[in-house]
Order: structure tokens, then C-alpha cells, then sequence
């Protein structure tokens, strides 16, 4: 029997599992470690769509880190300013070393390079008005130096790091450039630690895209490239195989299926929500309690998803209702009928096809090059994937290609 702290995490709690993730997370730990051995390893910039399982990814991460490595987490989606951004890293940073008692005095050291405020003075007001930049490069310097002396690497991960930006842009509302120059130097700023400091390495997250809030900044001036030492990554959904494996697991603790019919349910559960653990659970979980498991049959979780569909459950409104917010009302049209196209056509398209698609439907001129960079930013958010020579476009999420067709009212190529 496994000894009962292996499956603990620092905190004497159950660790979080992402299923069928393995070779993603071994992917993300070799990309922070550098391979060959002897060269630097890269910080992480993980987007893709909503729901797909990013931060359980993050949290299986922090319960189990490869040897070597420290993680330190938070999500920072509440968060809407730099300072106060920077006051949580520190904060987060006491409480790590706290438990890393091995590093005894860094507390004071860091304490005097920040001007005198200490752990037993974190809530004095005063501490507020340190400056996000210094206080975030004192921190990590000292952070650095500490982890060099032990030969270990700390790995930041800061989830919805998008989101964070954007409240900052928010909260200065009319003065824009405020919000960017706010938003620009905390970027930069990380760059700048991720530079000076070879034992901190970051991973930010969000199912809002970078690009877009990049978008934002050099419209407004900014020229840097804060994220251009970063590897940009996206875990997607689980192979077929691994999703029906997770369904599998789900249905039986449920159910007594026969094995052929947890075969076949499994599979069905899992092809139908796009092999997305969130839905695959949530499907699961909705086949009703009062059936018997005979009458647990693939149409029957075919109907229970239509079902679902039809009643937009799991929110998948929103991947239509952040269109405007995303690509500009003036493009929302054009936006929804490319989406239409990819939605009902069953083999990939050309952008040429695209563009003699919405003339003939639209019946006016569309431009080419309107067409090109909305498809960039289609693809950028993970709703096209855009493939091989010559390029074409498909909808990159079955459960969302089902859910788009049934609420534009077309036909689904899907089986
Ligand atoms: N690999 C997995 N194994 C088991 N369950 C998972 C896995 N991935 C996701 N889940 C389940 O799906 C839920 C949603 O996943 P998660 O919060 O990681 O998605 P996300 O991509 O971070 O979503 P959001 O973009 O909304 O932040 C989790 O709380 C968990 O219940
Ligand atoms: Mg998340």
C-alpha cells in the first residue's frame, strides 16, 4: 500500500490530480528545466480556451514538483493594481520562506533592502506605498540569491495574469494611458527579474489572450516585447484515449456498467464533449440517478448532451458574447459568419474560401486582409486551428462547434 504522504501535498491535503495530463506537465518541467541539461531553461505563458483544465495543470504542478524545483502559486484574476500585485509576491515570499526554514535571516535582509518593513509589520499601512518595481526586484534578488546558494529553482506561477493586466487598464478608466504605463512597466518589470534572476522562473496562465492586452498597449505606444524569453504553450484537449479513460473512471464510480458497455459509453462521453475533463465530468454527472445501468446507453448520453446544448448549460454563451469585446463591434458580423462557415463546413477551408463565402452570403464586399487578421486572432484565441500548405481553417473545439451550430440554427457535420 502507498505510504499516505505520497498522496499529500505540503499542506496535508489531497493532491490534485490532472488526469491524463502527464506528458503535457513533463513537457512544461523540461521546458523549465532546459534541455539539453546544460542549457537555460524558459518561463511559460500557458493560454487556451476556457475550461480546458489549465490550472488543475498548476495545481498538480505545485502538489508534486520535479526535483529541484519550488513552486509558489496564486491566481492574481482579483487583483487590479501593480502595487498591490507586488505587496501579494512578497507576501506570498514570506510565507514561502517561512516554511523553507533552511533559509534563516532572509526575512531581516530583505526587510532592510526594502526599508525597514518586516514580516511582523505586514499589515502596517505604510507598506502600501512601497513601489511595485523595487519592491518586486529586492524581493526577487534576495529570493535568487538564496536559491543559488542551495542549487534549487523556484518556479512562480501566477494564474489569469491577463486578467490582471486588464483590471489594471480598467481601473484607470478615461486616463488609458495611465492604465498602460501601469500595465507596460509591470511587464516589463517581470522581464527585467526573469533576466536578473536564473533560479526564478515563471508560468502565467489565463484564458484571456496576451496578444489582445499587448494589442492594447502598443496602440497606446508601448514598443517592448515582454514576454519574447517566454515559451508559449497550450495543453488543449486530452488525446481521444485519455479522455475516454477519465470518462471511464468517472462512469464507474457511478455505475456498474459491463465492460464492453463502459467501453462504449466512455468513449462516447468523451468524443462528445471534445475530451475536455470539466465537461466529461460534467456530463457524467448529469446522467440521471433514477435510470438503471442497462439503460446507461451511448444515445442516451447523446440525448443528455444535446439536452445540455439546447440549454446552454456550462456557459458556453460566452465564447459568443466576449466576441464584441474581442474583435470590435464593427467586426462581430464578420466574426460570426467565418465561425458559421467553420461551424457547418466539414472539411477545412482557404481563406479564399472564407472570404467567397461571406460575399456570396453577405452579398457585399469583404477585404481579404480584414478576413487575414481576423482569422490570426481566431486561431490566437484557440476558436480556429489553422493548419499544413496550403493553409486552412477548422473550429478548434468540437463541443463548441456543436454548441455554435445548434444556437445559429445549422446543420452539424459531427457525427
Ligand atoms: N486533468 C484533469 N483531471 C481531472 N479533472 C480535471 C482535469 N482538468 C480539469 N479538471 C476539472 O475541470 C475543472 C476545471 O478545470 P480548470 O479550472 O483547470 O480549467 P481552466 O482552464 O483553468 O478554466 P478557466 O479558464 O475557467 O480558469 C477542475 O476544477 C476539475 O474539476
Ligand atoms: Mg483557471
Amino acid at each position: 500500500m502507498k505510504d499516505a504522504s505520497a498522496r499529500q501535498n505540503s499542506s496535508g491535503k489531497e493532491k490534485r490530480i490532472a488526469y491524463g495530463r502527464e506528458a503535457f506537465i513533463n513537457e512544461l518541467w523540461s521546458t523549465l528545466e532546459g534541455y539539453p541539461p546544460e542549457t537555460n531553461g524558459r518561463s511559460i505563458y500557458i493560454n487556451d480556451l476556457r475550461r480546458i483544465g489549465k490550472t488543475r495543470i498548476l495545481e498538480h504542478m505545485e502538489d508534486d514538483p520535479r526535483p529541484g524545483f519550488r513552486v509558489m502559486k496564486r491566481d492574481v484574476e482579483g487583483i487590479n493594481s501593480a502595487d498591490v500585485f507586488a505587496q501579494e509576491v512578497y507576501r506570498d515570499t514570506l510565507v514561502f520562506m517561512n516554511k523553507w526554514r533552511r533559509f534563516g535571516g532572509w526575512t531581516v535582509k530583505t526587510r532592510d533592502a526594502c526599508g525597514g518593513f518586516g514580516i511582523w509589520q505586514l499589515k502596517i499601512p505604510e507598506y502600501r506605498y512601497l513601489p511595485c518595481e523595487r519592491l518586486l526586484r529586492k524581493t526577487f534578488g534576495h529570493l535568487n540569491e538564496c536559491l543559488a546558494k542551495k542549487d534549487e529553482r523556484l518556479v512562480c506561477i501566477w494564474d489569469e495574469l491577463p486578467a490582471l493586466l486588464e483590471n489594471i487598464i480598467d481601473r484607470h478608466g478615461d486616463c488609458l494611458k495611465e492604465g498602460v504605463l501601469e500595465a507596460a512597466r509591470l511587464l516589463d518589470t517581470l522581464r527585467a527579474v526573469r533576466q536578473e534572476c536564473s533560479h526564478i522562473y515563471m508560468i502565467f496562465t489565463g484564458s484571456i489572450g496576451m496578444h489582445h492586452i499587448l494589442n492594447k498597449l502598443r496602440r497606446n505606444g508601448y514598443k517592448g516585447r515582454p514576454l519574447n524569453d517566454m515559451e508559449p504553450m497550450a495543453p488543449g484537449p486530452l488525446v481521444p484515449e485519455e479522455g475516454k479513460a477519465l470518462a471511464a473512471r468517472f462512469l464507474s464510480k457511478r455505475r456498474k456498467l459491463s465492460e464492453d458497455m463502459l467501453d462504449t459509453c466512455a468513449e462516447t462521453v468523451s468524443e462528445g464533449v471534445g475530451h475536455i475533463p470539466y465537461y466529461i465530468e460534467g456530463l457524467v454527472n448529469t446522467l440521471p440517478s433514477d435510470i438503471s445501468p442497462s439503460s446507461i446507453t451511448p444515445e442516451k448520453i447523446q440525448k443528455i448532451l444535446a439536452d445540455r446544448l439546447a440549454n446552454s448549460d456550462w456557459d458556453l454563451r460566452y465564447f459568443e458574447e466576449r466576441i464584441p469585446n474581442l474583435y470590435g463591434r464593427e467586426n462581430v458580423f464578420l466574426v460570426n459568419k467565418i465561425l458559421d462557415y467553420l461551424a457547418e463546413t466539414r472539411n477545412p477551408v482557404t481563406e479564399k474560401e472564407i472570404v467567397d463565402w461571406i460575399n456570396r452570403v453577405a452579398k457585399k464586399g469583404v477585404e481579404a486582409s480584414i478576413v487575414h487578421e481576423l482569422m490570426d486572432l481566431l486561431v490566437n484565441d484557440h476558436y480556429a486551428v489553422k493548419m499544413g500548405d496550403p493553409v486552412t481553417y477548422s473550429f478548434r473545439s468540437s463541443l463548441i462547434r456543436r454548441w455554435w451550430c445548434m444556437n445559429h440554427g445549422l446543420k452539424c457535420p459531427l457525427p
